[in-house]
């Protein structure tokens, strides 16, 4: 079994509301958006993360199964990752069943509602980024551009609220995991009378209450809450128009293949390893065949061409480089272009190195990576060809990946 990298992250996604505004006769997390549901389309953004997640789906115990349908569909390669467990009876109830499950390695915990079915994943990476930098809890908010008045029971106007002091906020807010934790313990202890603390509508309210910092990041108006009949055709209308690339699982599938001569001057790097005593191979680079062909691979399932185009063999920052370098470049453009990636398989053609005592470690470094799982392999060639007269070594790789949601609005 390949071993995960643990995540330093938990995203809590509760969809275990009813959704009585919507008035639809499934719950709402469960409603379909544009072919899907839209609890599928906010897992795609959650899954679009760029470091590994712990996801925690909370949903209506009715729904578990479907949940769970659902949430494996969309996390693919990651469903390592996934937990499903049914929610409560108010919305910070349904937290506090998601909190019990985040694992123990992890420091960043957000939360985040299903109903924001459009959220981009940069917004998300922006929360995790913000919570590390401040050690605050953290909101998206956006500016109010209403002007917001003071009413009682009768419609009579009382005052005019300063707008400028005001900010809408939105999902996921993200805490330091010990922060988060504390206050539902203080909630929890407060008495059974103090009921206002026990149903707040978000963490911050929580979190705030019970003494910490909360501050505000710019939110994304694409991270709206579908809470109405008119949200819901707002979001039916924004996927129409190509405004946002719809929430699709479809995987897109690429390969790679790569050769390189042995070359006695050189120690050999394979799969990302040194291998001492070792034939080195010749190239530019490390003339790690394995890796390049796991480029490779992640290109063309992007659509975004070569290793030879990408890279080009006159860059000098190349020289000698190994293959973190250029996974990580790929990887990130793979993740710009909108995808995070599913899984990666590599084979290795060749007489030596002997794989299979150094596969686990090959398969650990290149997962820890590329955020993926990636299971490594090797063959011989029954000493025909190339490789079976020991002249080199062939590497084959294949790559899933999976959009992410992309919001072309700027
Ligand atoms: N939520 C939850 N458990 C609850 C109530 C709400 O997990 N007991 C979740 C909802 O599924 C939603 C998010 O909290 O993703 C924000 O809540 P809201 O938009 O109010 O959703 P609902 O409570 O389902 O809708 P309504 O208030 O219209 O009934
Ligand atoms: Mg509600």
């Amino acid at each position: 079994m390949t071993e995960y990298p643990q995540p330093a992250v938990a995203v809590i996604v509760v969809a275990a509301g009813s959704g009585s505004r919507l008035g639809r006769d499934r719950p709402k997390a469960f409603v379909p958006l544009h072919g899907r549901s839209i609890l599928e389309h906010a897992l795609t953004g959650v899954f679009g993360l760029t470091e590994p997640a712990q996801v925690i789906v909370v949903a209506p115990a009715a729904e578990l199964a479907d949940a769970r349908a659902i949430a494996e569909r969309v996390a693919g390669g990651a469903a390592g990752y996934l937990d499903v467990v049914a929610g409560g009876d108010t919305r910070q109830a349904s937290v506090a069943r998601g909190l019990a499950l985040v694992r123990a390695d992890v420091t960043v915990v957000l939360v985040h509602d299903a109903a924001r079915a459009l959220t981009p994943p940069a917004l998300i990476d922006a929360v995790v980024a913000a919570v590390r930098t401040t050690g605050h809890g953290i909101v998206p908010g956006l500016p109010v551009v209403d002007t917001i008045k003071n009413v009682d029971q009768t419609g009579s106007i009382l005052g005019t609220v300063d707008r400028s002091l005001l900010s809408a906020v939105q999902t996921p807010q993200g805490f330091p995991r010990a922060m988060l934790y504390a206050a539902f313990a203080w909630a929890d202890a407060l008495p059974a009378t103090d009921a206002a603390a026990r149903d707040l509508t978000d963490d911050a309210a929580l979190v705030a209450a019970a003494g910490n910092p909360v501050s505000t990041i710019p939110g994304d108006p694409m991270a709206f809450k579908v809470t109405t009949a008119w949200d819901l055709r707002r979001a039916e209308l924004l996927l129409g128009d190509g405004v946002v690339a719809p929430a699709s699982a479809d995987p897109r599938v690429g390969t790679g293949l790569d050769v390189h001569a042995f070359d006695d001057t050189s120690p050999l790097w394979l799969v990302g390893l040194h291998w001492p005593g070792e034939r080195g191979l010749s190239g530019h680079s490390d003339g790690d065949a394995a890796v390049h062909a796991i480029c490779d691979a992640l290109l063309a399932a992007a659509g975004l061409g070569d290793v030879g185009q990408v890279f080009g063999t006159a860059d000098p920052r190349l020289t000698d480089a190994h293959g973190a370098v250029f996974l990580t470049e790929t990887l990130r453009l793979v993740t710009e272009a909108g995808y995070r990636v599913g899984n990666v398989t590599v084979q290795v053609i060749g007489n030596r190195p002997k794989l299979s005592p150094r596969r686990q470690e090959a398969q650990d470094l290149l997962a820890g990576i590329l955020h993926a799982p990636v299971s490594v392999s090797a063959t011989t060639t029954d000493a025909l060809g190339f490789t079976g007269r020991g002249e080199g070594i062939a590497a084959l790789a294949t790559a899933v990946l999976y959009p992410s949601i992309r919001a072309t609005l700027a």
